[in-house]
């Protein structure tokens, strides 16, 4: 029995972070969707929500579950008996995913699985969607329909909100 972790901030999850999922589900026995807090990032949904969403997203795959985690990586790797991380690989991505992987590997020994982004979603980062959506743009396309929802709600009320600032 393997089992995988695919750890991301997911703020929001997007096709790209689910085919990698999906696809991590096709090779590995029990995947884990591990929601972490990229502390250099600003977000737009709490952890809470983003399990939340990424919850109803993977209920369509048996041996899929979702969960938070805090602190290292690595530390969640072991507490869960995880053999692996996977990831998905854009091609801007490559020197900062090596650089964890290698990181991640010397603290504990723990390797990581990259997946080739499919090619349909290599552009599409949730940084890039948050940007696009807050902007007045149309980010339908990059997400599944219930998470562009939410995403193009919760950005209207920021914007609101931040209108109303002084
Ligand atoms: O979707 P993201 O923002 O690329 O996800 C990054 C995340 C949360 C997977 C990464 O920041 C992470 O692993 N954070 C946990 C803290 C940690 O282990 N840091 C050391 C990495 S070598």
């Amino acid at each position: 029995m393997t089992r995988a972790v695919c750890p991301g901030s997911f703020d929001p999850v997007t096709h790209g972070h689910l085919d990698v999922i999906e696809r991590t589900a096709q090779i590995i026995d029990e995947v884990v969707v591990a929601v972490g807090t990229n502390i250099a990032k600003n977000s737009l949904f709490t952890p809470e929500e983003r399990v939340e969403m990424l919850a109803a997203e993977c209920a369509q795959w048996s041996n899929v579950e979702v969960t938070l985690f805090g602190g290292l990586l690595v530390d969640f790797c072991a507490d869960n008996d995880i053999d692996v991380i996977s990831k998905g690989l854009r091609a801007a991505d490559l020197g900062y995913e090596l650089q964890m992987a290698q990181m991640n590997r010397q603290l504990t020994g723990v390797d990581t699985l990259f997946l080739p982004t499919a090619p349909q979603w290599a552009f599409v980062s949730s940084s890039l969607v948050r940007e696009v959506a807050t902007l007045g743009g149309d980010v339908t396309a990059f997400l599944p329909a219930e998470i562009a929802t939410r995403t193009m709600t919760r950005v209207a009320s920021r914007n609101a909100g931040a209108a109303g600032d002084v």
